[in-house]
């Protein structure tokens, strides 16, 4: 009887607190703003989640379906938002578990989780309080939590926010289709600024290579055994005592020569550089950074002092304008040496032996820009954030004409618009790269479409198997990059075996072949914000079969990803035909298949993007029922902003058959950029095979075109002999 008294208290009790929201409005046709009473805007804002504020255009029509319900348990504010009970729900940003997250709850509080060990991998380095649902119709509605505070979100038949914090508002945006949904998300949050050219290519990394002489001997193996790629990365060796912004003074003695020998052999550098500065009288970041009274203060209003590689440091306070203008002013002597990229990495922060590994929450960051000060508690979640904007800023300052490139390990639901991101720690094994299939998928549903994972895995030992199986398919992911633990085993593609480095340059060949039409999915995405890499779902949302499929993928809306070890993987519907590569089949590359009426153009073969042609283009096409199909091309420097100024070239691809002959050609449609003379080759792909045209001078050809037998993907014919470990 107690029990039920108990119940029926805290059930009225949570009854009595449960409010409607107080005010809401359309900020944009089919997307809602919702306060609760109470609402301290100075306790979230300005949001570092949207791009401009949230202005009222319109009343929200009665007929509104989704509206969020607030109350206070617990000492918590909670946020219940009841959606359709059969949606299918998936985002939330940087998770470990399945791509379909109903049922799931995560916790919204960065952390370093070396090799995902910290609660169960149940939250990761990222914070995005957004979901993205998916009704049984094909429509689709997302919900944005418009709060940085620590929290945690429950995704079900009611979506729950509890916030350690004050309560917030929520965003619910209705559309008519995933795309839109999307489309409507990157319009408030902002979209992925284009990356250079280089930074899609292939990467190569460990923890670390040290030193530089050993950093060239990688190079030059790239090189030797003719495996395309672009980047050499610097982990934390290549510092003198892991201070930021510094040279090991025998180690890397001599940077500009270091980075002047990979730039002669079209490589670019990207190094590492932390938020903890050395606590050291005498090291000139540290004396700046205290002389200036900018680090983030204790709750006695001392600088807070927390360990990190370098031992006891400080950490800049990136909520105020004026420390992001100082960091961003470390940048170009820096860049000066001949760094082209930069990796902003342990940015939770990371604070060794910290509470829960990072600072105490009552730490206190000052802001400014109409940020008011507030504690750790409220500014955690964005510590990353605000850290690779003021590294952006630095990066501009250094070099104004070049597109920054930042990759970040911590951030925050709209910080795509500074810093691309990894994945952080995952382990060598298979489980761990079977599950980078569905988080790089969730990211690109969160706004962030330039992710990948450590491909060959970061903790432990990598294997060749793993290795040849991981690069096989991580060539399809946005971010591709091999990258391990100190001491590790060698995980390049040549460390194990012939087989090993035949696979991986197999893959990466493909990568580079088909650059054409990855870099102008990132232009679609830096416009659009259509994530890069998709769920199978995307190819068509009223298919229910497709919704929770986590091993095959799409890379933009044309090519589905196969694994080799996805023999039950759920495929789309209609005539999609497997590319048939030129190499022969090794048993690890993935089946590749492209949409009918899609084309996909690809360059020839080459050793890195600086040597990309797109003067010799193949196009791939597979006509649809009516003998037609169409793609798109977009080409510009691949650096710097000019194309900002018109000066690119974005080509509209069209199929188009009459009788027996089909006629492909390839036109500009827009921008400044003189049209290329070309030589064209066109690869009709059906029925498991390829039929060429010869090479062809000019903008068009017309081929003769046999009909189509076999519909769809048969997975009896194919085969599957990678088995996961
Ligand atoms: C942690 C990062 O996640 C990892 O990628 C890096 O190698 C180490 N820090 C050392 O800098």
């Amino acid at each position: 009887m107690r029990k039920i008294n108990q119940l029926l208290s805290a059930f009225l009790f949570c009854v009595s607190l449960s409010a409607v929201a107080q005010q809401s409005y359309l900020t944009a046709p089919g997307v809602a703003v919702f306060y609760p009473q109470d609402y301290d805007a100075a306790a979230h804002s300005p949001s570092p989640i949207f791009e401009q504020d949230l202005a009222p255009v319109g009343n929200v029509p009665s007929s509104w379906k989704i509206r969020p319900m607030y109350s206070v348990q617990d000492g918590k504010n909670v946020v219940r938002i009841p959606v359709d009970a059969d949606a299918d729900l998936y985002g939330g940003g940087e998770v470990w578990g399945p791509l379909r997250r109903n049922g799931k709850t995560i916790q919204f509080f960065n952390i370093d989780t070396p090799c995902y060990g910290v609660d169960g991998g149940s939250h990761l380095y990222q914070s995005h309080p957004w979901v993205f649902g998916l009704r049984k119709d094909g429509t689709a509605f997302g919900i944005i939590a418009d709060n940085t505070w620590k929290s945690e979100m429950t995704t079900d038949a009611e979506v729950v926010f509890r916030s350690e914090g004050p309560a917030f508002r929520v965003v619910i945006i209705e559309k008519e289709s995933p795309e839109a949904l999307m489309q409507a998300l990157v319009q408030h949050t902002g979209t992925m600024p284009l990356p250079p050219l280089w930074s899609l290519g292939y990467q190569q990394c460990r923890y670390s290579y040290h030193p530089d002489t050993r950093v060239k001997e990688i190079a030059d193996t790239l090189r030797h055994y003719q495996i395309p790629s672009d980047v050499i990365w610097m982990d934390i060796h290549y510092m003198d005592q892991y201070k930021i912004f510094t040279w090991h003074p025998e180690e890397f003695s001599k940077p500009k020569e270091l980075n002047d020998y990979l730039h002669s052999l079209n490589f670019k550098s990207v190094y590492m550089i932390d938020p903890g500065v050395k606590a050291q009288k005498g090291y000139w970041v540290d004396d700046q950074l205290m002389q200036n009274g900018y680090a983030v203060l204790d709750e006695n209003d001392k600088p807070f002092v927390g360990k990190v590689w370098p031992g006891d440091c400080h950490f800049p306070d990136f909520t105020r304008p004026e420390v992001r203008s100082w960091w961003s002013t470390l940048y170009p002597p820096f860049m000066a040496q001949g760094v082209d990229g930069i990796w902003n990495d342990m940015n939770e922060p990371s604070v060794f032996g910290g509470p829960a590994g990072t600072m105490p929450m009552t730490n206190k960051h000052l802001g400014g820009d109409g940020l008011r000060a507030d504690s750790h508690l409220r500014y955690h979640n964005v510590y990353g954030l605000n850290m690779v904007r003021a590294s952006r800023q630095g990066l501009l300052l250094a070099n104004p004409d070049k597109r920054p490139f930042i990759l970040s390990r911590s951030n925050f639901l709209g910080g795509h618009r500074y810093a691309a991101t990894w994945t952080g720690d995952n382990y060598s094994n298979w489980e761990q790269f079977m599950a980078s299939i569905p988080m790089s998928i969730t990211l690109g549903l969160s706004g962030q479409p330039f992710n990948g994972p450590d491909i060959g895995g970061f903790c432990g030992d990598s294997n060749a198997k793993l290795v040849a199986n991981w690069t096989a398919v991580g060539v399809y992911f946005p971010f591709v990059r091999n990258h391990c633990i100190d001491g590790g085993r060698a995980q390049e593609p040549w460390a194990f075996d012939q087989q090993t480095l035949d696979v991986c340059r197999t893959a990466i060949n493909r990568r580079y072949r088909l650059m054409p039409y990855i870099y102008t999915l990132f232009q679609e995405a830096s416009v659009n914000g259509m994530p890069v890499m998709r769920p199978v779902f995307m190819a068509d949302a009223k298919d229910a079969s497709l919704r929770a499929e986590q091993k095959a993928f799409m890379l933009g809306a044309d090519l589905l990803v196969l694994p080799r070890w996805a023999g039950d993987a759920q495929l789309p519907q209609g005539d999609w035909d497997i590319i048939p590569f030129e190499a022969a089949d090794d048993g690890f590359q993935p089946y590749v298949a492209l949409r009918p009426g899609a084309i996909v153009p690809m360059a020839n073969l080459y050793q890195n993007t600086t040597e990309m042609r797109t003067d010799s283009l193949t196009l791939l096409v597979n006509p649809d029922a009516e003998g037609v199909a169409a793609g798109t091309l977009y080409e510009d420097a691949g650096d710097g902003f000019q194309f900002r100024h018109g000066q690119y070239a974005q080509y509209s691809i069209k199929a188009q058959t009459v009788g027996k002959k089909i006629t492909v050609s390839l036109s500009k449609a827009d921008g400044k950029l003189a049209e290329k003379s070309r030589t064209l080759r066109v690869g009709i792909v059906s029925d498991g095979k390829i039929t060429y045209s010869p090479w062809t001078a000019g903008s068009e050809v017309t081929m003769k075109v046999a009909p189509d037998k076999q519909q769809g993907i048969d997975k009896n014919k194919l085969t599957f002999p990678q088995v996961p470990e």
